[in-house]
């Protein structure tokens, strides 16, 4: 077990070292760009990909310590982009001014997929891609679907059971009715929650719970 864990970690770090000298893929002739990568091409996408394909020949070349981290915001680490997550999912993909000449759309849909499966740094080799984002803009939406697809993997390891942080309960349909204010606040106005390692929620989450909301909240 442990060796397995070790072989995984090793294989992540040499991996995401194995794709941190961009400047080799920006030298890359016109065609062989990976850039030209087309999201169903690429299969379970991981921190390396993202790093391979949108990040290094897309945000470097301004968000780097060779380029001057522009805005301040260094995107060369997986910590580092893990740390802006929101941010860039807003500026890429909402407001899309980031970079400032707009972002292709291989690109965007590659960026989104990672996104929308939770941005993984490493994909267990031979495992489906996880989607928690799948089918959640499918069918109405109601407390279930909300609970099961977006607060079961990024908020109930700490908010259910017997002694919930902050006492939250977020299985509690009533108790997330009375606290929606704090919720809101937390997850979409201040972005503190989810705390790390669980990943931010998606633009497409954020959507489907905005909507939920809006709705009036039903079961
Ligand atoms: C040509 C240079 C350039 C490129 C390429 C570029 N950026 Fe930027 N970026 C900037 C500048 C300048 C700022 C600061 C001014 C602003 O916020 O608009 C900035 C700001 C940002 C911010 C806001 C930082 C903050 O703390 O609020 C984010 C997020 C961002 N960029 C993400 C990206 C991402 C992701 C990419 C690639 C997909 C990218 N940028 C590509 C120049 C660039
Ligand atoms: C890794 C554990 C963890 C995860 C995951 C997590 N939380 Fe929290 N949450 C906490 C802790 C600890 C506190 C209390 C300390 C604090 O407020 O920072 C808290 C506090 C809160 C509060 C109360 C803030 C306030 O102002 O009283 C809300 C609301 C909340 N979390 C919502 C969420 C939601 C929604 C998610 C999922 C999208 C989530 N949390 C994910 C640990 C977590």
């Amino acid at each position: 077990m442990t060796r397995i864990v070790k072989t995984l970690i090793g294989f992540s770090v040499a991996a995401v070292l194995a794709s941190c000298n961009y400047s080799k893929q920006k030298e890359a002739p016109a065609g062989n760009r990976p850039g030209g990568a087309r999201v169903q091409d690429l299969g379970p996408l991981d921190y390396a990909t993202i790093k391979q394909t949108v990040i290094g020949p897309q945000c470097l070349s301004c968000h780097s310590n060779q380029t001057g981290n522009k805005g301040n915001l260094n995107l060369e680490t997986y910590q580092a982009v893990r740390a802006s997550l929101n941010r860039l999912a807003y500026r890429s993909l909402e407001k899309r001014d980031m970079p400032p000449q707009g972002l292709p759309s291989a690109e965007t849909s590659i960026l989104r997929a990672w996104l929308d499966s939770g941005a993984p740094e490493t994909v267990m080799p031979g495992a489906p891609a996880e989607k928690p984002g799948a089918g959640l803009e499918v069918g109405p939406v109601s407390f279930t679907k909300i609970r099961d697809q977006i607060f079961e993997s990024k908020c109930l390891a700490c908010h259910a059971g017997a002694n919930p942080a902050a006492s939250l309960d977020l299985t509690s349909l009533s108790e997330v009715r009375n606290k929606i204010t704090k919720i809101f606040e937390a997850v979409i106005v201040k972005q503190t929650m989810p705390i790390e390692p669980f990943p931010a929620l998606s633009p497409k989450e954020r959507k489907v719970l905005l909507n939920w909301i809006d709705l009036g909240m039903p079961e």
